[in-house]
């Protein structure tokens, strides 16, 4: 998996074009972006809430080189940086589920704990999520390690756990498209819900660092004079893969 580029903008408007090129990333412009916190504050913690939308429709893949939408919001010492580990459990689907180890139908998600490494991705098996079913993720520091949690109904249902490389510093959330021999369509839009982002020493302007790109949120404050912060949401628009106006292409 690639990381998001930092923060580029929005350019879609310009030359817009309604495919993409095959065998190509693509990124949704609808998405948050949290950090540095001042100083040596760094992230401990971060857990929220999501149900997935729909999976994507109109996707369209012609052979047996896939197409996959992923949905994520993953922790890194780095804005970005391909160079460090990104801590992501994250959705995923494609139109053979199979084609990932995952039992879900056509018309469902599958989600894993995950880590994007600079050697490659290490996950866990993908469980398939049933529809209209809110998952619960938990990102967190202890000691030297980080531990993924993916919680449905109370019950743990991905965990991973990975040495930290870096002090964590930035939270940021993605919506992912890989072309392959087709495009992925449209995917709705969702909501990251009750965002609880814990940090290791109190950064009163935390809020300030919080970049909202074509996202809206509901109220992110610190009640305990900047350790703590929430969000009640975050809410993601509809991406439109296929069309230009709506991504940013890494081909
Ligand atoms: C891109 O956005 C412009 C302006 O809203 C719109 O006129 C155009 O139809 C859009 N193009 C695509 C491919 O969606
Ligand atoms: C999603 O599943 C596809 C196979 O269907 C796989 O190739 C891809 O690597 C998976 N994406 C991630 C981010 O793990
Ligand atoms: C999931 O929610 C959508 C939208 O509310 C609804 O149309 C669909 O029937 C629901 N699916 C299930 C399996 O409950
Ligand atoms: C919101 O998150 C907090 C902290 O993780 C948790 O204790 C609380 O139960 C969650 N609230 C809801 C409504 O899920």
């Amino acid at each position: 998996m690639r990381l998001i580029h930092a923060f580029v903008p929005l350019i879609g408007a310009i030359g817009a074009v309604a495919s993409q090129p095959t065998d190509s990333w693509v990124f949704g412009d609808s998405l948050f972006y949290l950090g540095p916190p001042s100083g040596n504050s760094r992230i401990t913690k971060a857990t929220y809430s999501i149900m997935p939308p729909a999976v994507p429709s109109g996707a369209k893949a012609s052979t047996k080189d896939e197409v996959w939408v992923s949905v994520w919001v993953g922790a890194s010492s780095s804005a970005g940086s391909q160079d460090y580990d990104l801590y992501q459990p994250l959705f995923n689907w494609s139109l053979d589920q199979e084609s990932q180890g995952c039992s879900a139908s056509v018309e469902e998600w599958c989600v894993a704990a995950s880590t994007y490494t600079p050697d490659g991705q290490v996950g866990q098996d993908y469980v398939a999520v049933p529809q209209n079913t809110t998952v619960d993720f938990e990102i967190a520091v202890e000691g030297k390690k980080v531990i993924q949690t993916v919680t449905i109904d109370g019950e743990v249902v991905s965990k991973q756990s990975d040495t930290l490389d870096a002090a964590l510093q930035y939270l940021y959330s993605s919506n992912e498209c890989y072309t392959g021999s087709g495009s992925c369509g449209t995917l709705a839009g969702y909501s990251i819900k009750n965002l609880t982002v814990t940090l290791s020493e109190a950064d009163t302007g935390f809020a300030d660092v919080l970049s909202l790109d074509s996202v809206t949120d509901k109220n992110f404050k610190s009640t305990d004079g900047g350790i703590t912060w929430h969000a009640d949401w975050i809410k993601v628009t509809s991406i439109d893969f296929d069309s230009s106006n709506d991504t940013e292409v890494d081909a």
